[in-house]
């Protein structure tokens, strides 16, 4: 999309700074929130002239912007607003001191060619997601606790441009007629919008910041979601295929203990990923990455996970890794995993290793195949090894909770075996941590033998209950 038509559909007409409109009304009844951090203080100029100010920089813009000129030209767009903003001053008299200057020119260039003032938030390294809850409300996920920001829009238009700005280069839209979307931004960051009147609060945004650089092994070690023991003992059962399931609930971590896990696999195999948005990252040479399509304007060409999955067994791949399973793909993930494709990795939501299990049955039935449901408790009793619980805690940190083993079926039912646990011991009175630690059961798994065939030794002692 052309800058010039970002410009244009830029924001509503310029309104007087006394007219209250119904949202200011309503904003004003709004009872007062405690902000923790102010990271856009401008105070000079208000709010109404700052306002009024991007209007008139953009104006001046737009008359002299060619309709090709793109945002690529961001370098030389970014030189002109200082300079139209030192004309504006100038002709107005407006004397503001250097600093000011600067913040209302960093306001500015967000509005006009970033993500206008969420924009600090995207390149601070500690925030690792962003929640926007209407044009008062910005909270950002810091160091795992959630945290208001003082951050504003100035009303619900400024935050529908922003997500406009977001989907128009990837053709997709948020309006009346479709009022939610998921995109992505450049850097991968994973997008959520969802718009009135489906939100009340006004449009609500969420952003997964990408990290370029993503957690490995030690790092979760460092943070104490798994033990090096642990570490171990995961690496034995990826490189000797085990069919491994990641389960937890919404950000537990769950995708990056996938990608840790996927790190595992040897270099000397094929390995093809299917995701809806592309988040794992790989070291391996090679990989072959899928992702999902949504539906055009018309509804039409999705591509589903369940189709990248039938997909994928075509490809001879050594490893499956599915991102996430929601729904019918399941029964072709534990059909593949029960007919050779083994070594198999992907992740699902539920809150226990055995919620996980019946999670899995009911997305299985989801693909419409008409299996009765012991056929299919055997069918997964016997293609999942293992299940790997993350979650999130109440002191923010996240953590490896349970490692159960699926030994089979008894009867009617599926025999879940933990073989390590987290235990809680107390609560830090000081700082509110939660201590306590990854512990063996003292039990040892079923499927040791296929470590050992792998050629991998792995110390009997982590079994072991100190
Ligand atoms: N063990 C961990 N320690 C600290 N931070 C973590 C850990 N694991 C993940 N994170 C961070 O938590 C956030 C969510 O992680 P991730 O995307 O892996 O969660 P998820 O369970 O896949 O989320 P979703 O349900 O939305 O797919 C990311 O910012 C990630 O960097
Ligand atoms: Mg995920």
């Amino acid at each position: 999309m052309s800058l010039l038509r970002r410009l244009e559909g830029n924001g509503p007409p310029p309104r007087s700074s006394t007219s209250v409109t119904e949202q200011e009304k309503k904003e004003g009844e709004k009872p007062a929130l405690q902000p923790t951090a102010t990271l856009v203080a401008t105070p000079p100029p208000s709010k109404d002239k700052s306002k009024e100010l991007k209007l008139k920089v953009q104006e001046r813009l737009l008359k002299e912007m060619s309709p090709q000129s793109d945002a690529k030209d961001s370098e030389k767009i970014k030189e002109r607003i200082r300079e139209i903003l030192d004309q504006i001053l100038e002709e107005g008299g407006v004397l503001m001191g250097r600093s000011d200057k600067e913040k209302q020119l960093e306001v500015l260039i967000a509005d006009i060619v970033g993500l206008g003032p969420i924009e600090p938030l995207l390149s601070d390294e500690s925030v690792s997601e962003v929640m926007i809850v209407g044009p008062d409300r910005v909270f950002v996920e810091r160091r795992g606790k959630l945290v208001l920001t003082g951050i504003k829009f100035e009303d619900n238009d400024h935050i529908k441009q922003i997500i406009e700005r977001i989907i128009a280069p990837l053709g997709r839209r948020c309006d009346e007629s479709s009022p939610y979307v998921d995109a992505r931004l450049k850097d991968g960051s994973r997008v959520h919008a969802i718009i009135p009147p489906l939100a009340l609060d006004g449009p609500t945004v969420t952003i997964r910041k990408f990290s370029s650089k993503p957690l490995q092994v030690e790092d979760l070690i460092k943070f104490g979601s798994m033990t090096p023991e642990i570490g171990e003992f995961l690496r034995a059962c990826v490189m000797a295929r085990l069919n491994i399931i990641v389960s937890g609930g919404t950000g537990s971590g769950k995708t990056t203990l996938l990608n840790v896990l996927s790190s595992f696999i040897p270099p000397d195999e094929r390995i093809i990923t299917c995701e809806d948005a592309a988040e794992l990252q790989l070291q391996q040479e090679h990989w072959v990455r899928l992702e999902t399509r949504k539906p055009n304007i018309e509804g039409k060409g999705a591509v589903t996970i369940r189709d990248l999955v039938i997909n994928t067994l075509r490809m001879r791949p050594d490893r499956v890794v599915i991102g996430e399973c929601r729904g019918g793909e399941a029964l072709d993930m534990i059909q593949a995993m029960n007919t050779g494709h083994d070594g198999s990795l992907t992740t699902l939501h539920a809150n226990t290793p055995r919620d996980a299990l019946g999670r899995l049955e009911v997305m299985s039935m989801m693909s419409g195949m008409d299996i009765p449901l012991s056929a299919l408790r055997k069918q997964i009793a016997s293609a999942v090894h293992l299940m790997v619980q993350q979650q999130r805690l109440h002191d923010g940190s996240r953590k490896i909770t349970y490692i159960t083993e699926v030994q089979g079926m008894e009867g009617d039912a599926v025999i879940l075996q933990d073989i390590f646990k987290f235990e809680q011991d107390s609560i830090d009175a000081e700082t509110g941590k939660i201590i306590g630690g990854m512990r063996p059961t003292g039990l040892r798994p079923s499927f040791m033998n296929k470590i050992h065939e792998a050629g991998i030794e792995l110390s009997a002692d982590i079994f072991t209950r100190k």
